[in-house]
């Protein structure tokens, strides 16, 4: 079996960080999204993964290599245009050949891993199963209508009016029979091959299509919600490690992950939370639930509930909370404060400041 990973797309939503960087790159945990991908695929004993990219290709060949650091091998494909998850099998196929494969959306987070659907597959091995879940609005996404045997009797992608409560998750087992539907459907109306409309194809010609329930905690990371919420439920998993330094006037409370070279001075960090290899918090508080990157400065801060990246500083700013700053951001308090905020926001960037 092989893999096919799609690392494509433009991740409008998760804009401005998807400007200068992959979706697919964004660190939950302080590991970008792709490497918990990897770990899942990893865990079905699967090491060929063709990974799709478009225009961010090589950004995540510079993240990922070509896998042996994973214990993988990694074969880039190149998507020329965002037209579809099943373009991207197109794309894919004189590498995946007539081998079975599972397709894994590469912004999709699944932390209790896939290998009870693997199983699933190979002991009954339909021609396609697909992995379902519970959600309050399906209506975001692809949705199966299931039978008591667990056969998918229909899909829809993001119909108005939901017939089930069952949302496709980002993660398809597939036999090369898909190639076949592939070929035969149309782009829809927002222009995309549709990999839901290939599957339904098979489902309407008596193809065995099944659903595979995953129960676990799932999250589509495509807006910055749901990387926050996410990084928030992988840090509840977090183990105590202090290999950096904490001066004697500093308190570390709990699952704190301190990274080799990161300092902590004259502060009080409340796990779970993570400060990456060289960063230095002085005169600050780190609540519960944040990730703080590699070399960043945070000083005479107070931060809750967020994400720093990379190189990012936050000086000064008491009261940071549900916020995302990105590499080598700066925040900071206004030079001629009574005047009032000062700010140099990017495009399509979110500012919310206190009245
Ligand atoms: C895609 C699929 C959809 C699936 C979702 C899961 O949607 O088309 O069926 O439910 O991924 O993340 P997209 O992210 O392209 O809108």
């Amino acid at each position: 079996m092989k893999a096919l990973l799609l690392a494509g797309g433009t991740g409008t939503r998760l804009r401005p960080f998807s400007y200068s960087m992959p979706k697919q790159l964004i660190p939950i945990a302080n590991r970008p999204v792709l490497e918990h991908v990897l770990d899942n695929i990893r865990a079905l004993g699967v090491v060929d993964i063709g990974v799709v990219v478009g225009d961010h290709g090589p950004e995540i060949a510079d993240a990922l290599g070509d896998g042996s650091r994973f214990g993988l091998r990694l074969t880039y494909l190149h998507q020329t245009a965002p037209l579809g998850l099943a373009h991207a099998v197109l794309v894919a196929g004189d590498f995946l050949g007539d081998d079975d494969f599972v397709m894994y959306l590469g912004d999709n987070m699944l932390p209790q891993g896939v290998t009870a659907a693997l199983e699933a597959f190979l002991t009954a091995r339909p021609a396609v199963q697909t992995i379902v879940h519970k959600v309050p609005d399906p209506s975001a996404f692809g949705v199966a209508e299931i039978d008591a045997g667990g056969r998918v009797t229909r899909l829809v992608e993001k119909p108005a009016a939901p017939r089930s409560d069952l949302a496709l998750i980002g993660v398809y087992f597939f036999t090369p029979a898909i190639h076949e539907a592939i070929a035969a459907i149309t782009p829809s109306a927002r222009g995309e091959l549709e990999i839901t409309d290939a599957i339904q194809w098979l489902v309407e010609r008596g193809s065995d299509v099944r659903a595979h329930e995953y129960t676990g905690y799932w999250k589509d990371t495509g807006r910055v919600e749901d990387v926050l919420a996410c990084n928030r439920e992988l840090l509840e998993g977090l183990r105590r490690s202090v290999l950096g330094h904490v001066d004697d006037a500093s308190r570390l409370i709990g699952a704190v992950v301190l990274e080799a070279g990161a300092r902590v001075v004259r502060s009080r960090i409340e796990g779970p939370a993570v400060i990456g290899a060289g960063s230095l918090i002085e005169d600050s508080s780190i609540g519960a639930h944040t990730s703080v990157g590699r070399n960043c400065r945070i000083s005479g801060t107070r931060l809750d509930c967020s994400i720093a990246l990379d190189g990012a500083t936050v000086t000064g700013v008491r009261g940071l909370y549900g916020s995302v700053i990105g590499r080598g951001a700066v925040v900071g308090v206004a030079e001629d404060e009574p005047r009032g905020h000062r700010l140099v926001v990017g495009d399509h960037t979110h500012v919310e400041v206190a009245a």
